[in-house]
Parts: C-alpha cells; sequence; structure tokens
C-alpha cells in the first residue's frame, strides 16, 4: 500500500478539523438557539458544554485516530483486535455516509440560492420560493449531484493535495466573508434589537432541558461520534500537540457561530421578521430580507446575498469533505481500493440515499419510515441516536479500554508536553466519569422524548 498521507502541520490540522466543525449547525441553529434560550446566559452555558463535555469527547477522537494512525476501522482492529469493538469501527464508517448523504441535499440547495442570488436576484414573491423549489423532483436532484462531485472530486485528490489545500484556503476565506457580512448587517437601522437579542443576558431561561440542548447542539457542531475528527487526526504526525488542536477546533466552531449570530440577528430584527431556526431561516427569512433590501439598494443587497450564500456553500463543502473522508479512508486502507475508485464508491452509495432523501419532499413525501419522511428519518437517526451513541463508546473505549498510560502518552507527546501533562488528571477524569453519564443522559432524553 500507498505510505499513509500526513498532514503537513498543526495548523493545516486545525483547519481542517475546524472546516469539519463550522457547518450549517453554526449558521441556522446556533444564532437562534442562543436567542432563544437566554442570550448571553446561554453563551455561557455552551462555552461550558463545547469545553468541559465536547472537548474530551473530541480528544478521545483524537487520542485514538493518532495513536494509531489508522482510520475508524482500522484504529478498532488495532487497539482491540478481535473484539466487539469493531462494530464501533464499522457503525462510524456508516454514520459520516449517512450524514452526507442528506447533508448533500441541503448544500444542493445552497448552490441553487447561490445561482439564483448571482443571476435574477430572488424577485419579489420570496415566500413560496423555497416550498416550491424543493418538491420538484429534478433541479434539487441535479444539485445534490453538483455538490456531492465537489465534494468527492476535492477528496479524491488525497489527504494533502485535496482535503488540506482546500481547506487552508476556505477556512480563512470563511471568516472574511463572515465578518464583512458581519459589519453590514450591523450598519443597517435598526440592528440594535438583533443584537440585543443575542446578548441580553436572561438566566431564567435556563432550565434542564436548555442546558441538554446546549450540549447536543455543541457536540453536533463539532462533529463528534462519527469517527470524522478521529480520521481527521490520524493525519496528524506525532509531534503535533492533540491538546492544542482540539482547544483550536473548538476556539474557531464557537467563534464562527458567534460570528454568524452577530452577521444574521441584526439584519433579520433590522427587517422586522421574525428569527427562526433551520432551513426555514437560510431559505426563506434571509432571501425576503434581501429581497426587502434591494429596494434599497439594489446593488449591495445583490452583492451582500451572494456572498452569504457562497458562505452557506463553502461551510457545507468543508463538513462534507470530512465525512466522505471516513468512508474512503475505510476503503483506501481496509479494503485496498485505489483513492479514485473508492471515491466513487462512496459517491454513488451517497447518491443514491441522497437522491431519496431530496425526493422526499416531493414525490417520495408520502414514504415513512418510523413516521418520519425519508430526510427527516436518516437526520433524527444521525443527530439524535448513532453521534450520541458514537461519542459515548469512544469515551468508553479511551477512558477505560485503552491502558491510561497510552493515553497519557499520546495526550502528552510521551510525557515532553509540559501543560498537557499537568492538565491530564482534569481531562482524563472528565473522559472517564463526566462524559459517559452526562452523553448516556443526553441518548436516553433522546430516546424517550
Ligand atoms: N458540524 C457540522 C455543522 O455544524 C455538522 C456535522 C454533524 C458534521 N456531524 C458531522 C460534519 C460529522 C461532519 C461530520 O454543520
Amino acid at each position: 500500500m500507498a505510505k499513509r498521507e500526513h498532514f503537513g502541520s498543526g495548523a493545516a490540522a486545525v483547519m481542517a478539523m475546524a472546516g469539519s466543525a463550522i457547518g450549517l449547525g453554526n449558521i441556522w441553529r446556533f444564532p437562534y438557539m442562543v436567542g432563544q434560550n437566554g442570550g448571553a446566559a446561554f453563551i455561557i452555558i455552551y462555552l461550558l458544554a463545547a469545553f468541559l463535555l465536547s472537548l474530551p469527547i473530541l480528544l478521545c477522537e483524537s487520542i485514538i485516530g493518532r495513536s494509531t494512525h489508522a482510520g475508524t476501522f482500522g484504529a478498532m482492529e488495532q487497539l482491540a483486535p478481535g473484539t466487539r469493538w469493531k462494530w464501533l469501527g464499522l457503525m462510524t464508517v456508516i454514520s459520516p455516509l449517512i450524514i452526507l448523504s442528506f447533508y448533500s441535499v441541503v448544500g444542493g440547495w445552497s448552490i441553487e440560492y447561490l445561482i439564483k442570488a448571482s443571476g435574477s436576484g430572488f424577485g419579489e414573491d420570496v415566500s413560496s420560493l423555497f416550498g416550491e423549489f424543493i418538491i420538484k423532483p429534478w433541479a434539487p436532484l441535479l444539485c445534490h449531484t453538483l455538490f456531492l462531485l465537489l465534494t468527492v472530486a476535492v477528496v479524491s485528490a488525497g489527504v494533502k493535495s485535496g482535503i488540506e489545500r482546500f481547506n487552508r484556503i476556505s477556512l480563512p476565506v470563511l471568516f472574511v466573508l463572515i465578518v464583512v457580512i458581519m459589519v453590514y448587517s450591523l450598519t443597517l437601522p435598526g440592528s440594535a434589537a438583533g443584537v440585543r437579542y443575542l446578548l441580553e443576558p436572561d438566566f431564567s431561561k435556563i432550565t434542564p432541558s436548555v442546558v441538554a440542548s446546549a450540549m447536543g447542539q455543541s457536540f453536533f457542531s463539532l462533529s463528534l461520534g462519527v469517527g470524522t475528527i478521529l480520521t481527521y487526526s490520524s493525519y496528524m504526525k506525532k509531534e503535533e500537540n492533540l491538546f492544542t488542536s482540539g482547544l483550536g477546533t473548538a476556539a474557531f466552531d464557537l467563534l464562527f457561530a458567534l460570528l454568524a449570530g452577530f452577521a444574521i440577528m441584526p439584519a433579520v430584527f433590522a427587517t422586522g421578521v421574525e428569527p427562526g431556526a433551520g432551513p426555514g431561516l437560510i431559505f426563506e427569512t434571509l432571501p425576503y430580507i434581501f429581497s426587502h433590501m434591494s429596494a434599497a439598494s439594489p446593488w449591495l443587497s445583490r452583492t451582500v446575498s451572494v456572498l452569504f450564500f457562497l458562505t452557506i456553500v463553502i461551510a457545507a463543502l468543508t463538513s462534507s469533505i470530512s465525512m466522505c473522508e471516513v468512508g474512503v479512508a475505510y476503503l483506501v486502507e481496509e479494503r485496498g481500493m485505489s483513492r479514485r475508485k473508492a471515491s466513487l464508491l462512496v459517491f454513488a452509495a451517497t447518491w443514491t440515499l441522497g437522491a431519496f432523501c431530496s425526493l422526499s419532499f416531493g414525490p417520495l413525501s408520502g414514504v415513512k419510515l418510523l413516521g418520519n419522511t425519508i430526510f427527516d428519518f436518516c437526520d433524527r437517526l444521525t443527530s439524535d441516536y448513532l453521534m450520541t451513541f458514537g461519542s459515548l463508546l469512544f469515551v468508553l473505549f479511551v477512558g477505560w479500554k485503552m491502558k491510561r498510560e497510552t493515553v497519557r502518552d499520546e495526550f502528552t507527546g510521551g510525557g515532553t508536553l509540559r501543560a498537557n501533562g499537568r492538565a491530564f488528571g482534569f481531562v482524563y477524569f472528565l473522559i472517564r466519569y463526566v462524559a459517559p453519564l452526562v452523553i448516556l443522559t443526553i441518548f436516553v432524553t433522546n430516546l424517550v422524548a
């Protein structure tokens, strides 16, 4: 087999992981959750959730990946050969591919909107635009195909010349774009109400269920539990510092979510519409805002809307690339395929499932799986169950199955990283006791709710 590739530097690894983490979750859910659940009070809870719960989980994936230099399946085979842990390896090969299938449908919608924004604009009557678009059979399918082709093209170019290069360019571009949009949004008359929506602290809104959803959001946002961080970490060299890379990833992810909040909510309030979450926010509310603004300044509104949908397409791509890589790494390393062939196979599989997801808004809307449409079923299966279950198994594996010395060695660079050595006791405690209990609670809540 060809020599295994590595990311060129620690910074490259952080950019790739942050690229995976920064995605639709930061743009269409975080800002709304903050506003709804107590503003600055929620941000504090989210910070605690991100750094005390999600970061330890992320580190578990990193430790498994980097200590074995193998993908999810291969890592389990190396660390626990001949045991049932191989099912964890297999599950985490399949979960990201299910996510990729429906994520690519949404990525496709963003491409369609980017094309619309840069072409004729959104016109006068935007209220029915989205509803009419997604029920069509062909156009969304075509966009899904295009989005997936872009994803696969980057992955098939390799870890260094594909994934690393794409993220190294995209991540700075994403930050510049979102800051430009934010500056514009904050200068709109009436935008202060949006800032208040995000920042005014209201501690009375912090209930156990809000805390649970902050935790759920933080690990969705960091792409945990499905082996993407594991796989990316397996491309890190031994001398890189896992702890600071993880911290950097979590910090970038949080920063981008906050910037997205300040880019979106002030514009929402300046236009006087109701904020919401999910696809409705970016595909209905925002086009309304853009068309509303175009009366005042058509040129500016057109430019901002193009930049905005460009941001979404790029953010979605850097995430979808990481999902695709998990499957490709498995096929290349465990099934001996060439990268090109593996990419084609992943394309074929996720295109097919994604096509069903896409059609489930229109012609296949009557097909229900346990009461959900195909799209919703894939979304809930992964977000509510597979991601939490995967996270639980990863922390149990590192906390209870792997030897403490191995974990410590990996975390402290064989004892050379002093600061990590001092943090280890606390982090290990979080991994062993706190994380499993909390994740189990969330998992059971999802099961009964
Ligand atoms: N973190 C991504 C976002 O915020 C979504 C996501 C969830 C994801 N699970 C993932 C991305 C697994 C890559 C891999 O939009």
